[in-house]
């Protein structure tokens, strides 16, 4: 059986940079509330006009990636595209980076589990490599927030915590040692699935209602949160998956030298850091800077930490995820 490894990482993230002040104007909240309860100071939005959607930002952060493990669009076998906010209800943005990227007709698969998005990703583009069925699989998580958010104060709970971008990994079979994706373990719990979801475009919602319904009753075409109840679990769900994929590769926390956690909060994140004891050098957090991109967010961290330097050939890299569904995954890496 072969083992697969990340070979090109690429990111992408909207110029317009969208300030906690910015959103101060167009509804009832504050730096200073945002900033307390989510770490967040800036997000990005996509800019009318400015070209880009779900699929275009997986494209461009594709690119980048597919560079950097010094491969063409014809190299990949096959594509896995995480996103909960994609441009078409059907079909999903996998086929969409096969055209743009002028690809082979290899396999397109469109991933939905949101905030584990990523992972989820990872996880099988790993099983495809291991099994020896493809070379090089083509991963991208990326999201569009801004275009579904409720940006009156009504909304204002989740509408200040997601932000737009992309990020992109290249996972190939590994050819030259006992590096590269160690484990990943993938879990659900859908009794919470109304908790954090979006339940408007859907069949239960389908079209005679939004065209009759929507403009007095648009509540179910928002995000809804339930944002205490989710953070009480992703607090003990991060722990348990991190602590599970440690023990299955016998590692233990102090063999962690960079955990990357899903962007969901700032105070998420630092829960787990302090129960774990782990020093700020082995942390990484970037969502000051771009808010919760959902599936993006793993990866468009992951590529910033490299690029700094922050991940070195031999590191343990530890991934962790939690979001609705719920859903929650880990990867253990091997740099
Ligand atoms: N600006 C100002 N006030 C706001 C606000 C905002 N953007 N959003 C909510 N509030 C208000 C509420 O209306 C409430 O006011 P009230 O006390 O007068 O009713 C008050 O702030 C407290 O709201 P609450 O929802 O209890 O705040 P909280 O401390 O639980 O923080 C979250 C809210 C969303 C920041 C927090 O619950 C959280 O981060 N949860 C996890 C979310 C997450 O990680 N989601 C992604 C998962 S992948």
């Amino acid at each position: 059986m072969y083992t697969s490894k990340i070979t090109g990482l690429g990111s992408y993230v909207p110029e317009n940079v969208v300030t906690n002040d910015d959103l101060s104007k167009v509804m009832d909240t504050n730096d200073a509330w945002i900033q307390e309860r989510t770490g967040i100071k800036e997000r990005r939005h996509i800019k009318k006009g400015d070209g880009n959607t779900t699929s275009v930002m997986g494209v461009k952060a594709a690119k980048i990636a597919l560079e950097r493990a010094a491969l063409v669009p014809k190299d990949i076998d096959m594509i896995i595209f995480a996103t909960l906010s994609p441009d078409m209800y059907f079909p999903g943005g996998g086929v969409q980076v096969q055209e743009a990227l002028g690809m082979r007709t290899v396999p397109a698969l469109d991933v939905r589990n949101q905030c584990s998005g990523f992972v989820y990703a990872l996880s099988v583009a790993d099983q495809f490599i291991k099994t020896g069925m493809y070379r090089h699989v083509l991963v991208i998580g990326s999201e569009n927030h801004s275009g579904g958010l409720d940006f009156t104060t009504r909304g204002r709970g989740v509408s200040v915590i997601f932000g737009d971008g992309a990020g992109a990994a290249v996972v190939s079979r590994n050819e030259t040692g006992n590096d590269g994706i160690l484990s990943t373990h993938l879990h659900s719990e859908g009794k919470h699935k109304d908790e954090l979801s979006l339940q408007g475009p859907s069949t239960q919602y389908w079209v005679p209602e939004i065209i009759e319904k929507n403009p007095q009753e648009d509540i179910p075409y928002y995000p809804y949160m339930n944002g205490t109840f989710v953070f009480k679990h992703a607090v003990v769900r991060f722990s348990e998956v991190i602590k599970e994929g440690l023990e299955a590769n016998k590692l233990s926390v102090s063999d962690i030298d960079m955990l990357i956690p899903h962007q969901a909060n700032l105070r998420i994140s630092q829960y787990i850091q302090e129960k774990f004891k782990l020093p700020n050098d082995k942390v990484f957090n970037n969502i000051q800077k771009y808010g919760n991109t959902t599936a993006a967010s793993i990866p468009i961290a992951l590529t910033e930490a490299w690029e700094l330097g922050k991940i070195k050939k031999g590191d343990l890299v530890v991934l962790a995820a939690f979001g609705s569904g719920f859903t929650w995954g880990s990867a253990i890496i091997r740099w």
